[in-house]
């Protein structure tokens, strides 16, 4: 164990892992450990902080911590190097950069806490998201309290933990079976069709093995935190906390809800306040499909199709890059004209705020475990339409298990009709009553955990006393 300093407080190395739908809470959480009396070191990957920088013309992400600091927070925000310039477009060399960071990139981390630690006499622990398959063995390495911290659902943690075991049942790889699996402890029962993507297949990707190494190396943590709420997924999380100290701290969401995306965004936000404004209460379907997927352009047309022959509004966030396409448009016929008036096309947005206004009645998603929370806490109901990873075992707890969605085609392939229906269901009329019923419900559940005696603000608390009394 590192020596420590009784006269200062805990200091946490944070070292963001480089995906949108990681940096989000990852960034919430500096800020809350921060607030509640921890120093905070905080690096992102160089590219990450000059893309952020870029999207957001003077805001940074340092600007972001330096109003933390300013407010009293003990917030230190750097970058590290992920071994390749800034520039390197990692997207289309997207195994040499895996790869890379798998074999090289820990080394960068060995150094750069090396250099932390010997910089200072700090009562320095590591704090890093799960997929950082490097933090065991350099917590090792300094003698560091070693914190791992889980963006998605404890199902979805339980069932990577349990690999092993769904592997010797013969559930795991799934390959196209539909088998009923009930023995992985606090899941009762679970559907093989709703396992994460990467449990689908047999063909091993460098993906696959970096995740899966991801879960033995969690297996040494000291803490857990997950960005879930204990009262949704009790049996789960009590099941994992027989194994290790496991805390649900979540959601996970910044100080002002409606100001999330900035300086946490890696894309430049269209303000759409103005044409949501001028919709009526609830007539507004908002579509989007994360920050990682891709989408096959015959899926895009379809869903254009749906939203043409559908009557509502709606404003769709088209990334850049979410689809492949050679020549020629991706939109039907006629699709364009809609766009005048009932329909609004942005490349990113500031997602937190769209939820937030009152014009949005329903959300057509991928189902990405923050924009499921997000739509919960704004008490908009969803259309699930998962494309890979957790978004596949996260629809099943917003559809079977919560009530509070619809599927779209159920891994079938998409149809405009379908499209069309769903909308239909979701925007009006008894079933959309009683999913907005049941979403109050759930919003509630998330409402109370975030109170001062809430379990997620309790269990906080408590993280932090445990991990101090490991320091000290
Ligand atoms: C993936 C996984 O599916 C998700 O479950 C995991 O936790 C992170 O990686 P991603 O595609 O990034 O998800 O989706 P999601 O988890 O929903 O995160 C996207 C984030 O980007 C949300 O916080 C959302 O508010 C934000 N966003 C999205 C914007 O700010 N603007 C947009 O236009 C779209």
């Amino acid at each position: 164990m590192a020596a420590t300093n009784k006269n200062q407080k805990p200091h946490a190395i944070m070292i963001s892992f480089h995906l949108q739908g990681h940096i989000i809470p990852f960034v919430n959480l500096a800020l809350k450990l921060a607030s509640k009396g921890f120093s905070v070191t905080f690096a992102h990957l160089d590219f990450i902080h000059h893309q952020i920088s870029k999207s957001h013309y003077n805001t940074t992400e340092i600007d972001i911590f330096a109003q933390a600091r300013s407010s009293g927070l003990d917030i230190n925000y750097t970058t590290i190097s992920d071994g390749f310039p800034v520039e390197f477009d990692r997207a289309a060399n997207f195994n040499q950069h895996l790869e890379s960071f798998m074999y090289k990139f820990p080394d960068k981390v060995d150094e750069f806490v090396g250099n932390l630690i010997s910089s200072s006499d700090s009562n320095y622990f590591l704090l890093a998201d799960t997929f950082s398959i490097w933090s065991a063995k350099i917590a090792k390495k300094y003698g560091l309290v070693n914190v791992s911290f889980w963006t998605e659902p404890a199902l979805v943690f339980s069932l990577y933990y349990h690999l092993d075991l769904l592997r010797e049942n013969g559930h795991v790889p799934v390959n196209g079976r539909t088998e009923i699996v009930d023995y992985v402890p606090g899941i009762p029962s679970i559907n093989t069709k709703d396992f994460m993507s990467y449990f689908q297949d047999s063909d091993l990707q460098l993906l696959h093995k970096i995740i899966f190494r991801a879960f033995d190396v969690v297996k040494s943590a000291d803490f857990i935190l997950c960005n879930t709420v204990h009262e949704l997924e009790i049996a789960i999380i009590s099941a994992l906390q027989q194994k290790q100290p496991f805390y649900s701290i979540g959601p996970l969401f910044p100080a002002d809800f409606s100001k999330t995306a900035i300086a946490r965004s890696l894309l430049p936000e269209s303000n759409s306040d103005e044409w949501l404004n001028s919709k009526s209460p609830g007539s507004v379907l908002y579509v989007s499909f994360g920050s990682l997927a891709k989408i096959d352009k015959k899926v895009i047309f379809e869903i254009a199709g749906g939203l043409l022959l559908g009557e509502v509004n709606f404003i769709w966030v088209i990334r850049p890059g979410i689809v492949d396409f050679d020549s020629g448009g991706i939109f039907p016929e006629g699709f364009e004209d809609v766009t005048r008036d009932r329909g609004l096309i942005i490349p990113w947005c500031a997602q937190n705020q769209v939820l937030l206004n009152p014009a949005i009645g329903g959300f057509l998603t991928h189902c990405g475990w923050n924009s499921v929370l997000e739509s919960v806490w704004c008490g908009v109901p969803m259309i699930c339409y998962p494309l890979f990873t957790d978004q596949i075992t996260n629809r099943k707890l917003v559809v079977d298990d919560w009530r509070v969605g619809l599927n779209l085609c159920d891994g079938e392939f998409i149809t405009r009709d379908e499209v069309k229906e769903k909308i239909g269901i979701l925007m009006s009329g008894k079933r959309s009553d009683e999913l907005r019923k049941e979403i109050g419900k759930v919003r509630k559940i998330l409402e109370n955990a975030l109170t001062k005696d809430g379990s997620s603000e309790r269990n906080f608390d408590c993280f932090v006393k445990d991990v101090s009394d490991e320091i000290f």
